[in-house]
């Protein structure tokens, strides 16, 4: 499909969202070019704006296309997956997917572990945990916001590293010699909230995706309570399933 067919039982903003999508799907349209505006899209398939616009927007929602205020429409990156069923970082994620990883650490410091990440490390409150909250992004992208608290003996070392140019796990496990062996994670939608806007630089309430992931080392301990939020329209979270045997 090329053009609306005006006598299709099919309403015109759905053929053109369909136009649309081929030249996703084609390449015409690459990841980061700017879309035509809803006047040209109106005068160049003989329709109106409003049903340009209702074609675009739902591909906004659909997350193949995203909106940049007062610069316009832009077609989305292909959306990152993290997969569920081996334990990866943020870094090895990227990595399979070809993208360049990047962080900036917001802050990095000891502090005192609250009730609710005591509970989750498994720990007595007050006790000195390093907790880290990261910007990260993916080819210069921020895609999101990860806060980690972590406890072991010894854990204050992490003070001096280089967080910026390291991934966490990797040095974890090689030079701290802790290896990650499972996680739980929680996964929960919402909304970007106005300091996470700022950094991600989306706008406030944009689809959200919140993670909490509890990391355990050997001997079932856990090691990290990480709390992220990603960027809902850039991120897919994969799970292959089995069904099991079961009782009739
Ligand atoms: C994921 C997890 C975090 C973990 C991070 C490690 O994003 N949600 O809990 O801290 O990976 O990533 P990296 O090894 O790149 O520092």
């Amino acid at each position: 499909m090329s053009t609306i067919v005006r006598k299709s039982p099919l309403p015109r903003y759905y053929q053109l969202k369909e136009i649309m999508r081929e030249k996703i799907r084609s390449g015409e349209w690459k990841p980061g070019d700017l879309i035509p505006s809803e006047r040209e899209l109106g005068e160049q398939y003989g329709i109106s704006r409003m049903t340009a616009r209702q074609a675009i927007t739902e591909l906004v929602n659909e997350g193949l296309f995203y909106r940049e205020q007062g610069k316009g429409t832009f077609v989305s990156r292909r959306k990152i997956t993290q997969q569920l069923i081996h334990l990866t970082g943020f870094t090895e994620d990227m990595k399979a997917r070809g993208q360049q990883p990047g962080t900036r650490v917001l802050s990095a410091e000891m502090r005192p572990a609250d009730e609710a990440v005591a509970e989750r490390l498994r720990i007595k409150p007050g006790l000195q945990i390093f907790r880290l909250h990261r910007l990260r992004l993916a080819d210069g992208e921020p895609l999101a916001i990860e806060v980690s608290h972590i406890s072991f003996i010894g854990c204050e070392k992490l003070l001096e590293e280089d967080l910026e140019h390291n991934s966490l796990y990797r040095l974890l496990e090689t030079k701290y010699g802790l290896p990650l062996v499972e996680a739980d994670q929680e996964l929960e939608a919402g909304l970007i909230g106005s300091e996470e806007a700022q950094y991600l630089k989306v706008p406030v309430g944009s689809p959200a995706l919140f993670t909490r992931r509890v990391t355990y080392t050997e001997r079932n301990q856990p090691i990290e309570y990480a709390s992220s939020v990603y960027c809902g329209n850039k991120y897919v979270f994969y799970t292959h399933m089995k069904r099991e045997q079961l009782l009739s």
